[in-house]
């Protein structure tokens, strides 16, 4: 007779027993903050679709990652916008390239912090596409070579992890392979394994500049439809060496993410993506949602569906929240 001998409400009555019982918890060393660089000095230039975010000229990064780390951040995540764009996105792999020169003066200043260096042509390419465009089309192979050369600069600028993000096929092993052969057998790589061609993306494209001039990005990111093709997609990044896998975007996918996770053994990442965060943004401006509450509500949702790691644009707010 589970009623009335079993009553769940027993275990739910007072905050002592439901801090006992409670199975999932979020803290700040499972937040990377997201950042994006862009050239000059003295340049804070906000993103209209992401209150509170803005892009950062290198030492206004510097303070506000100062800031972060205060608040108990550890890992920060990089995204370069270049003055300068190109049919081949050379500054992705320039020695001197935005990115690059972010990730030294952030070692530079803070030797402890973990940079996350996300890796894709978008940011760097005249056409916003991900990788060399040969008539009308992103090929693959030639721009796994451009990743390739993307990944040994970030990781000679000093880069913990390097994050590509642009889903062609083969490049984590390909750059599984140049890293080592060069020396940096020690960088790890966070593949964006299962990243959903989203509508979610809008605002980032926004921040990075990064919209594709033509088409859309379909024929190399995933069909939001398919869990099944998700799966596959992380098994070969695990196979080809990946240190952390990532499922992206985060609430819409944690079905993926909960799935996933206990085939594999490496820790899981999930980006809350632009669009999620617009999203809480846009409606707590109304007044129609309690910020906080559906901000740590949304991150203990991706923690209890598997979540090692949570990439959001929230982390320092809420590392502060943690403080309280
Ligand atoms: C680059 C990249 C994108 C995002 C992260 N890396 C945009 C895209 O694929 O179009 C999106 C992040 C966000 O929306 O917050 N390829």
């Amino acid at each position: 007779m589970p009623f009335p001998t079993h009553r769940l409400r027993r275990l739910r009555r007072t905050e002592g027993l439901r801090r006992m019982v409670r199975e999932h918890h979020l803290r700040v060393e499972h937040l990377i903050q997201p950042y994006f660089v862009i050239e000059g000095d003295r340049r804070v230039v906000p993103i209209a679709s992401m209150p509170d975010q803005a892009q950062l000229s290198v030492d206004q990064l510097i303070e506000a990652v100062a800031h972060a780390i205060h608040n108990g951040i550890g890992a920060v995540l990089l995204f370069g916008i270049p003055d300068h764009k190109d049919e081949a996105g050379s500054q992705a792999y320039a020695e001197d390239g935005i990115i690059q020169r972010a990730t030294r003066a952030l070692k530079r200043h803070y030797p402890e912090l973990v940079v996350i260096t996300d890796l894709c042509l978008c940011e760097y390419t005249s056409h916003g596409h991900c990788g060399h465009v040969a008539h009308g089309e992103v090929r693959n192979d030639e721009t796994l070579d451009l990743l390739v050369k993307g990944a040994l600069a970030q990781a000679q600028a000093g880069a913990d992890i390097i994050a590509p993000s642009d889903m062609m096929d083969g490049r984590i092993g390909r750059i599984r392979t140049a890293l080592d052969a060069a020396g940096y057998s020690d960088v790890a790589i966070m593949a964006y394994a299962a990243k959903f061609a989203s509508a979610f993306y809008g605002p980032f494209r926004d921040a990075a500049q990064s919209a594709p001039a033509f088409g859309d990005r379909r024929a190399y990111q995933m069909d939001p439809a398919n869990g099944r093709e998700a799966l596959w997609e992380i098994a070969l990044d695990d196979i080809e060496g990946a240190d952390i896998l990532m499922v992206k975007p985060a609430l819409p996918y944690l079905d993926v993410l909960a799935r996933a996770r206990p085939l594999h053994p490496q820790p899981f990442a999930v980006y809350h993506v632009s669009g999620e965060y617009a999203m809480l943004k846009a409606a707590v401006e109304r007044g129609w949602l309690d910020e906080r509450r559906c901000v740590m509500e949304s991150l203990l949702a991706m923690r209890r569906a598997g979540a090692d790691l949570i990439i959001t644009y929230y982390a320092v707010t809420v590392a502060a929240w943690l403080q309280e």
